[in-house]
């Protein structure tokens, strides 16, 4: 996909302050400090348009990215992340649970796992979650370049192998600071959005 246009468009916490316009979303979810929005500036092959951090926890709000005038990328906040509530932590916040129960113009999910370790308890609740609700999504694993090349094959197989009816085809080896991947991811992207 070439990208014409990235622009940050609004941050918010409930359906009422999210964008009005009806315009197909991609959204992502994962673990905080898993690299979601790593992931979008590498997408988007901007340096810093997504705020990162080393510090989990990051990303407070839904973020709204606005491509080509034609779509959103749409930055949620890390679920697992230690420092917040317990019950947060023990599922999703209310903000992502809401968000993908009921967003009407959310075509597809990327869900960002870090591909050096078994994903965890609650990336396969979220996997499990996206399945329930129907949600098309594709996992992305990330931090590609953190492996060597000799044990890349074990770790994918080992995601396979720990999210049950993920597809090898649904699943994206990825690095946003290499930005391997990318082609593929925007492929996932692209055919989403082309779908009704
Ligand atoms: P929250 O906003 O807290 O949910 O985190 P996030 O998922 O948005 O993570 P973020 O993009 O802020 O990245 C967290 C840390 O991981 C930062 O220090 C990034 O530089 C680093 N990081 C992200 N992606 C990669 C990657 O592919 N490779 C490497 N080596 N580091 C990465
Ligand atoms: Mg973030």
């Amino acid at each position: 996909m070439k990208i014409k246009s990235a622009t940050y468009s609004l941050s918010g916490v409930k359906a009422e302050q999210y964008p009005t316009t009806g315009l197909p979303e991609i959204a992502l979810v994962g673990r905080s400090n898993v690299g979601k929005s790593s992931l979008i500036n590498a997408l988007l092959n901007r340096r810093s348009l997504a705020r990162t951090s080393s510090q989990p926890g990051k990303t407070q709000t839904a973020n709204f990215y606005l491509i080509n005038e034609a779509f959103y990328l749409v930055d949620l906040p890390g679920y697992g992340y230690a420092k917040t509530s317990k019950v947060e932590r023990a599922r999703f916040s209310s903000l992502v649970a809401n968000y993908l129960e009921n967003r009407e113009t959310l075509r597809l999910v990327l869900q960002v796992i870090d591909l050096r370790h078994p994903p965890t308890a609650l990336d396969q609740d979220m996997f499990r979650y996206l399945h329930d609700l129907r949600r098309p999504r594709v996992v992305v694993a990330n931090k590609l370049d953190k492996l060597k090349r000799s044990v890349v094959e074990k770790h994918q197989r080992q995601v396979l192998a720990n999210l049950s009816g993920l597809a090898t085809q649904d699943l994206i080896l990825f690095s946003a600071a290499t930005k391997q991947g990318v082609p593929e991811l925007w492929q996932a992207v692209g055919t989403a959005l082309q779908k009704e």
